[in-house]
């Protein structure tokens, strides 16, 4: 699904991925774990395209997608949510999920919103979407008047509207409650998707993935379920 080979990136000075190569497989989902400023996020960026990289590659399906603009790797299925939100706050929770329907991202917000046909059209899938993750109640709210879960879960209906292969999530669940947590399992787990996340949380961690993998020093020094990863000495190293 995707394949990431050599990639290197330093920041001036300071080498944040040092020949970091992995391949991530269909259907999969993986843990991305490491200390603060170990490269997680980096290495997201480098994939979505938001940053570029110094050498190495990146292939998703089969196309090569190394150092490609944003909005044509997201074209090709990859989509991701950020450390921060990234919801419009004055726009309702339905509107926010309306307007991440692929092929939207190049219309203006107030032109989308004037075709009252087409939104009809997407109706019925914005309706699943608030239902999956528990948003109904709340889908005239405006996205700033819902709490910080809430926010959260539908950071991840605007990453399915956006009907994706593979999902990047950077920590989903940071700063969530325990019931919304749970809810976010289980909307993840029934995605079938392909889903590499970042996330310091343990229990969310073993909870959901197949696969950890621990970046230190701008590679992974080890690899395995969580408790694998638990008992590892050079991870608990790392995180002194
Ligand atoms: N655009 C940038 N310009 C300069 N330095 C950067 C940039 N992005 C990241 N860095 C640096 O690269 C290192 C890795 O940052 P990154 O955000 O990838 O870490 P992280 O593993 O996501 O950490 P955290 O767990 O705190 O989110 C950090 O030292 C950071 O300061
Ligand atoms: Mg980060």
């Amino acid at each position: 699904m995707l394949i990431v080979d050599k990639l290197n990136k330093s920041f001036g000075e300071q080498v944040v991925l040092n020949d970091f190569s992995y391949t991530f497989k269909e259907g999969k989902i993986y843990a991305l774990m490491g200390a603060n400023g170990s490269g997680k996020t980096t290495l997201f960026n480098l994939i979505g395209g938001f940053l570029k990289t110094d050498s190495g590659k990146i292939a998703f399906k089969g196309d090569n997608i190394t150092n490609q603009q944003p909005y044509r790797i997201a074209s090709l299925g990859i989509s991701r949510t950020f450390q921060n939100l990234r919801i419009i706050p004055s726009l309702s929770v339905t509107e926010n999920i309306y307007l991440s329907f692929k092929n939207k991202t190049d219309e203006k917000i107030t032109s989308a919103f004037f075709k009252a046909p087409e939104y009809n059209n997407y109706q019925e899938k914005i309706n699943t979407f608030l239902t999956i993750t528990h948003l109904e109640n709340v889908k005239d709210s405006l996205a700033k008047n819902i709490s910080y879960g809430q926010q959260k879960l539908l950071t991840l209906a605007i990453t399915m509207a956006n009907d994706c292969d593979l999902l990047l999530l950077d920590e989903p669940v940071a700063g969530v409650q325990v019931e919304y947590r749970k809810k976010i399992i289980d909307i993840l787990k029934n995605m079938n998707k392909t889903i590499v996340l970042i996330e310091h949380n343990a229990e969310f961690i073993e909870n959901l993935t197949d696969n950890v993998l621990f970046l230190d020093k701008g590679n992974i020094i080890a690899e395995g379920n969580y408790q694998t990863i638990k008992n590892n000495t050079e991870v608990q190293e790392a995180y002194l």
